[in-house]
């Protein structure tokens, strides 16, 4: 009778503009068999009612309990897949330090498969059960173990992006861990990138290559040029770090007398399907470049707390026209959660709006209208991040992908202060982002696919 696989019935939230949530209230998703929202229909619809009497009971309509609500899934734009190991530990130290006595020696242990295995599955069952229906994810330099974190994501459900990391100088990279030398990172690239492409072909989801220099810092010219060529030849997305702390960006100043911006874009690493972490040192002509390649910050609030001790002004750079979106930056933040990201963006800002102590008139601190709203940092979450990635996801609306998290408010162990009935939702949606925690997430679904239930 129908060629929707499933039909849902439920209240949603969806990001209308960046600073804008639209309440889609007692609304029905009608879902396709590619799993993308194929229509949604308002209880004032002229054919609600009958729709409603078609298909509610029937074994493919689910309708949500009361407390319950629909969430887009959340577009993590940053995740090192490895640093799951350590998360947590080691925050008290600098980058270069953190990077060199802990993630360097943990990221090598990855040409253990078994290892990789082990740590890749809990990964993304973790993500999954956070609400994280895309992740922008580094692996390590190890072919073999990047393609198997693909290929988890493949089999567990999730939208998966991810990169072989490339690190080919043998003068800034450990010898136990780096690249043999410049040509076998591009050939190890390019085979990646082809594994995944055909490993692609298996989902309903999508995985996807991306093309992945570590930062400048790790790589050699002759490395940057060629990733340039391979992202370009195969159509990927690219990621990488761009300005994240003082040593990284006065390296890159250094080496190539301009910011890590102009020196990324000179070979070929910007554009619409790029994705750079953190940037919060970029200058106004920087900002200004990425809004005219496209290219896109993921935003780590948690991780620049403690890597940067930096507040990146998303507010100005978004109102120069550059995609953001949110990232966890596994284990640089130590949180899986882009609830807890989210919350950590809007206090960030806070910290950077100017003071309003009117008692101190002649002294001033901050800067006027860098703080961000709860929506805002929602919308990064979830459509700002889909449009980092240039993929139909993070809204729930029709011509996106169904990726949802349903969220339960009264569950017992973890009961939101939900106290009257006909409480406004608009109070309720910001309950939900700052008090949920992963027991409120019921089920997750990617592509139309239920990929995470509840214990
Ligand atoms: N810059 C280069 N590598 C890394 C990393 O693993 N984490 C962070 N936060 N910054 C980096
Ligand atoms: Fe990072």
């Amino acid at each position: 009778m129908s060629n929707y696989t499933q039909i849902f019935k439920g209240t949603a939230f969806s990001s209308k503009s960046s600073s804008e949530v639209q309440i889609l209230k007692d609304y029905l998703f009608f879902i396709n068999a590619e799993g993308m929202i194929e229509k949604t229909v308002a209880p004032d619809h002229v054919d609600y009612q009958n729709l409603l009497t078609t298909y509610q009971g029937k074994e493919n309509f689910h309708s949500l309990g009361e407390g319950e609500y629909f969430l887009p899934g959340f577009v993590d734009l940053h995740v090192h897949a490895p640093q799951w190991a350590q998360a947590g530990t080691a925050l008290d130290i600098p980058l270069y330090d953190w990077l060199n006595t802990y993630t360097f020696p943990i990221e090598s242990k990855f040409s253990d498969l078994a290892f990789a295995q082990e740590v890749y599955e809990d990964l993304v069952s973790t993500l999954l059960a956070n609400g994280t229906t895309t992740s922008l994810y580094f692996a390590t330099v190890h072919k073999e173990a990047s393609l198997l974190l693909a290929k988890i994501c493949a089999e567990k459900g999730q939208r998966g992006l991810v990169g072989k990391v490339v690190m080919d100088d043998p003068e800034q990279n450990p010898d136990y861990y780096r690249d043999l030398d410049t040509q076998t990172a591009l050939k190890d690239t390019e085979e990646f990138i082809l594994a995944v492409k055909d490993l692609a072909k298996t989902t309903k989801q999508g995985v996807y290559p991306v093309v992945t220099p570590r930062f400048i810092p790790s790589c050699t010219d002759d490395a940057l040029k060629g990733l340039g060529e391979l992202a370009a030849k195969y159509d990927t997305h690219i990621q990488s770090h761009c300005s994240e702390s003082d040593w990284e960006h006065s390296y890159v100043k250094e080496r190539f007398k301009k910011n890590d911006a102009f020196a990324l874009h000179d070979f070929g690493l910007l554009g619409d399907k790029s994705v750079m972490a953190h940037c919060n040192f970029l200058s106004n002509d920087d900002a200004q470049l990425f809004a005219e390649t496209g290219t896109a910050i993921g935003h780590c609030p948690i991780s620049n707390a403690y890597f940067a001790n930096s507040v990146i002004p998303i507010a100005r750079f978004h109102s120069m026209g550059v995609d953001i979106g949110l990232g966890s930056d596994l284990s640089g933040g130590y949180s899986p959660s882009l609830f807890d990201n989210a919350r950590q963006a809007v206090m960030s800002s806070r910290m950077l709006e100017d003071g309003v102590d009117t008692s101190l008139p002649t002294e001033k601190r901050g800067v006027s209208n860098s703080r961000i709203t709860i929506n805002e940092a929602f919308y990064l979450a979830t459509a700002g991040g889909g449009e980092s990635l240039s993929l139909p996801i993070g809204r729930l609306q029709e011509n996106y992908t169904w990726d949802v998290q349903i969220i339960d408010t009264k569950v017992s162990s973890a009961k939101l202060p939900i106290f009257r009935n006909n409480e406004d939702l608009q109070d309720i949606f910001q309950k939900i982002m700052y008090l949920v925690r992963p027991e409120n997430i019921r089920e997750v679904w990617v592509q139309g696919n239920k990929v995470h239930t509840r214990a």
